[in-house]
């Protein structure tokens, strides 16, 4: 991780400070903001990666539509969180991690990289991103959701995050919504490239 990311480690104690800072498990926004982004996928994926799984709360709305799922956050407490919220759901695997550092292994269907890539700053986040289309398979997908007012402490704005998404030569736009204070984007990995 490079220098004007925000480090891993202000998140680790934030959530050994807060067992759920931004309130995931009881905010009405939040609710809204997953049924939407549960509106613009598919109804099914094989293998998932959620990049910044937090306390779980999306992982366990998500994981109905995967066959497997890997959720992954630097904060152990947060992982712990999340695995007890989703240990009755076949497939899910939690694991700590940060990205672009300790991107998992593997190809997946769907990557979810929400409200999470504003803490990247500029070669962090075309890494990680690069490293989002390289694990996709075919046809994959990749979500994107972020905040759009701004934020003091911040690497990133969200329009940045998004357009350097929008910019990848193997992505294509698949969905794209405008809330007050949100945008989401769904992008398709293009196939035969
Ligand atoms: C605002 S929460 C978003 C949680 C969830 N993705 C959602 O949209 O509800 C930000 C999360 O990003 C995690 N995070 C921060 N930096 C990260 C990084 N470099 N890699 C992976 N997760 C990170 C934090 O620990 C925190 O749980």
């Amino acid at each position: 991780m490079r220098a004007g990311s925000v480090d891993p480690g202000y998140f680790v104690d934030l959530y050994r400070r807060e067992s759920d800072p931004w309130k995931f498990a009881s905010s009405p926004y939040e609710r809204d903001k997953y049924a939407a982004s549960l509106a613009v996928l598919q109804p099914h994926y094989e293998r998932a990666l959620e990049i910044a799984c937090s306390v779980g709360v999306f992982t366990r709305l998500l994981a109905r539509r995967c066959g497997s799922l890997l959720a992954i956050d630097p904060s152990p407490e947060a992982v712990e969180c999340a695995r007890k919220r989703c240990a009755h759901l076949h497939g899910v695997t939690t694991r700590c991690g940060a990205v672009p550092d300790d991107y998992p292994e593997g190809m997946f269907d769907l990557v979810t990289f929400c409200e999470v890539g504003f803490y990247l700053v500029h070669d962090d986040l075309i890494e990680t991103r690069d490293r989002i289309v390289a694990s996709l398979r075919a046809g994959g997908q990749t979500l994107l959701v972020h905040w759009t007012p701004p934020v003091q402490g911040h690497a990133a704005s969200a329009a940045e995050v998004h357009q350097a998404f929008a910019l990848h030569p193997e992505l294509r736009a698949v969905a794209h919504r405008d809330a007050p204070t949100y945008t989401l984007d769904l992008f398709g990995k293009v196939t035969g490239m």
